[in-house]
């Protein structure tokens, strides 16, 4: 990575956010997840929301494919799915607690807060593409703490 690009990224490190996990599946595969902190809320007519998905990913064919996907909000002790889901090239949801959705998207049953989605649209910007569901179902959990991401670490609520 060139010296200006690593500066950009530890420019934008100082942007703390949640992380998510954004299930999907595709007709004659496994379902898979990915983990991602590039998400937005976006609109509340109709409810849609957004992440970016880099175009380098091995999960590009699926996302560029499928009709529907699902977003987890990621409780602070989800730290391990966190990793097992950002690790190149294996993205299974074997080991992971899963539920069956309202789609046949499954979500994370340990998940804060889930949103099930229809693709909306997808926009090419860069290197990666922007990827606008409209949410189509959700629920939430009525405590816990949510998992952070700053600087390039995990973090957590103050307590
Ligand atoms: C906290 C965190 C946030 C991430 N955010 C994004 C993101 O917004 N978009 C993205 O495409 N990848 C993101 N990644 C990287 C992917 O999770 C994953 O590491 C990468 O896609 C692995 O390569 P592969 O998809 O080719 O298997 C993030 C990883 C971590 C740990």
């Amino acid at each position: 990575m060139s010296d200006e690009k690593r500066r950009f990224r530890n420019a934008l490190g100082w942007f703390t956010t949640g992380v998510v996990v954004i299930t999907t599946r595709v007709e004659g595969r496994e379902p898979l997840g990915i983990t991602v902190n590039s998400f937005s809320s976006v609109s509340l007519e109709p409810p849609l929301l957004l992440w970016c998905l880099d175009k380098g990913s091995d999960t590009l064919p699926v996302f560029e494919q499928c009709d529907y996907f699902t977003v987890n909000i990621l409780h602070e002790d989800h730290q391990e799915t966190s990793n097992q889901l950002s690790r190149r090239g294996d993205h299974s949801l074997a080991g992971v607690d899963v539920r069956a959705g309202e789609t046949d998207v499954p979500y994370l049953a340990e998940a804060l807060a889930h949103f099930e989605c229809k693709v909306y649209a997808r926009h090419e910007a860069g290197d990666h593409i922007i990827m606008i569901g409209e949410v189509i179902g959700f629920d939430h959990k009525e405590d816990g703490r949510p998992l952070l991401y700053h600087r390039g670490a995990y973090h957590a609520l103050p307590k």
